[in-house]
């Protein structure tokens, strides 16, 4: 049975497999953001220690999550895997090599996360749209007094039209995609599965 057709019984909107992605996983954004190092950016107290201990555990998950859509992402529709690289990971890296911390002495993580269309599209919903966060996160960066050192910030420092952009094409494309129930449910469990590593 397809949820993207008979979701829709008692309203006039099509399903929205990003909406209920939103919906599904606002709690677990709520925990992460409370959890999330990067609340010490948006207060300006941040120091350098619990920033780069932030720039660790972002490299490490978004890494793995990167790993993971781009060992499979023949499964995707060839236009999201033209999205599919390790842009992320890589702006971390450089971010922790500026601080003089080798990206191969930070401790790798794993997950058993399912191989299929539906876990692959929650996955990448998580790290695409954590991106909107950063944008937010950016604009506080040069108020905290404890980084003032570091010249350029690749991850957090903010290009907001290339990252919103960036949304807006991957929006454009999930959107286009027709799951079926099971899948959808699999792009839930894998999204919260992904929230759960940055906590
Ligand atoms: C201090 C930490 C964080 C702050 C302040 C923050 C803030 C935000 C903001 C302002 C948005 C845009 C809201 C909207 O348009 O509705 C957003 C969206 C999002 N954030 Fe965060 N965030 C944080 C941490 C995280 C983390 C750790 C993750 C997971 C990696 C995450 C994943 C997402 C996702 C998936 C969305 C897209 C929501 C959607 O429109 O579907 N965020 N966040």
């Amino acid at each position: 049975m397809n949820r993207n057709l008979d979701n829709n019984t008692h309203s006039d909107q099509p399903f929205s497999i990003l909406k209920h992605l939103k919906q599904s996983t606002a709690e677990h954004h709520r925990i992460a953001e409370q959890g999330n190092l990067a609340k010490y950016i948006i207060d300006h107290s941040i120091t350098e220690d619990q920033y780069i201990e932030l720039l660790k555990k972002n490299y490490s998950t978004y890494l793995l999550v990167e790993n993971y859509l781009f060992v499979h992402k023949n499964l995707l529709p060839t236009d999201l895997q033209s999205m599919i690289n390790f842009e992320k990971s890589g702006a971390l890296q450089k971010d922790l090599l500026a601080l003089s911390v080798a990206s191969n002495s930070v401790t790798k993580t794993t997950f058993e996360m399912p191989v299929t269309l539906g876990a692959l599209l929650g996955s990448a919903y998580v790290i695409e749209g954590s991106m909107l966060g950063g944008l937010l996160i950016s604009k506080h960066l040069s108020s905290c007094k404890n980084l003032n050192t570091i010249t350029t910030h690749h991850f957090f420092g903010g290009q907001p039209k290339s990252h919103t952009a960036r949304w807006k094409k991957f929006c454009n494309i999930v959107e286009g995609i027709t799951l079926p129930s099971k899948e959808i449910d699999a792009s839930v469990h894998a999204a919260a599965q992904v929230f759960e590593k940055f906590y």
